[in-house]
């Protein structure tokens, strides 16, 4: 008989109601791909996104679908032809959308995971994977974010937005971050160099001349955004796909991208903040069990940093 696990599963689509605490068998490892005893894993919007239904990637053909995208465990086994990890090693992962992390064990393949930074426990370590990937790309790959460029971040103090602030200073980029009155303090300290209460300022008013704008709210602030950018410069969204006649118009570029799992980046990651130049929030743990309501917390759109959900 399969040896079974808790895992947090949904068997419909809906709201909190449709997330079940479940048994399941424990998966085994295949080709490349090694077993991970979870510690701990992330609450990222695309989680309530994928129970609510609302995530195109997850159909009502992939139920009953187990939720979680990114966690941080110790290698419980490995399968055939893995080389980079071992049992007994603690990684860190961002996993496909087709296996799910709020689980006692999941699947990692070694082009997911990385090595989890030596200086974090388990519940920071967990809080960086998919929204730190976020962060990286958004900047990196898609904005190309140089030393001494001007970026303007939409939502600096959530998840993504507060590792977005850490790598641009990292960087040596010059900040500039929308937050609450309740968030300004938290992504001052995080670094920001110039800060907008977007409940009391159009961002739009106070900021000129930027070469990357990332944009983690979509929208409207989308729309307002052309024209902060200099000629040249670039609106990079994870949300809402951005016009190509505005960024035409305005003489910049403007892209809308998917995270994708990196080991390479999440390697990259752990140096930068094993070398102290960033630090994951996690402001709300909650066990395993309750993810419901981790859920629902992330889903009122308030977040400050992270929320990560233990297992016990
Ligand atoms: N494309 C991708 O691959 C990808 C990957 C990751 C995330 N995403 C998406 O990116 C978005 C951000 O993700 P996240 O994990 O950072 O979400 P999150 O942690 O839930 O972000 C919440 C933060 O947004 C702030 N906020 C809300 N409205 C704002 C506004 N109008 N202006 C500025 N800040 C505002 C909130 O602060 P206050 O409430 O204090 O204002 C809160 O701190 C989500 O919609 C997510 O689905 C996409």
């Amino acid at each position: 008989m399969s040896k079974m696990m808790h895992a947090v599963r949904i068997e419909a689509f809906g709201g909190p109601e449709v997330v079940r605490w479940q048994e399941i068998p424990v998966p085994e490892p295949h080709e490349g791909e090694a077993l991970l005893k979870v510690r701990a894993a992330s609450v990222n919007p695309v989680d309530y996104k994928i129970r609510n239904g609302k995530y195109p990637a997850v159909q009502t053909d992939k139920l009953p679908y187990v939720l979680g995208r990114d966690a941080c465990g110790t290698v419980e086994a490995c399968g055939p032809g893995v080389t980079k990890f071992a049992k007994g090693d603690q990684l860190y992962a961002f996993v496909g959308i087709e296996r799910g992390c709020y689980a006692e064990y999941v699947i990692v393949k070694e082009s997911e995971a990385s090595a989890k930074p030596a200086s974090l426990d388990d519940v920071a370590a967990a809080a960086v994977p998919l929204a730190g990937t976020t962060a990286w790309q958004g900047l990196f790959r898609c904005g190309e974010l140089k030393s001494g460029q001007r970026i303007l971040i939409h939502g600096g103090s959530g998840g993504v937005g507060h590792f977005a602030i850490q790598f641009a200073k990292a960087k040596g980029a010059y900040v500039i971050t929308t937050a609450s009155e309740a968030g300004i303090d938290f992504v001052r300290q995080l670094g920001a160099d110039q800060v907008i209460d977007y409940m009391k300022q159009r961002f739009e008013d106070a900021v000129r001349d930027v070469d990357v704008v990332f944009d983690l709210i979509g929208g409207e602030t989308e729309d307002r955004s052309w024209r902060v950018l200099k000629r040249g410069g670039v609106l990079v969204s994870t949300l809402t796909p951005p016009s190509q006649e505005q960024a035409s118009a305005h003489g910049v570029r403007a892209t809308r991208f998917t995270a994708q799992p990196s080991s390479a980046e999440l390697g990259e990651m752990a140096s930068l903040i094993d070398a102290g130049k960033v630090k994951p929030m996690v402001t709300k743990t909650f066990a395993l069990r309750d993810a419901a309501s981790a859920l629902q917390i992330v889903e009122a759109g308030h977040t400050q940093g992270k929320v990560v959900l233990t297992v016990d």
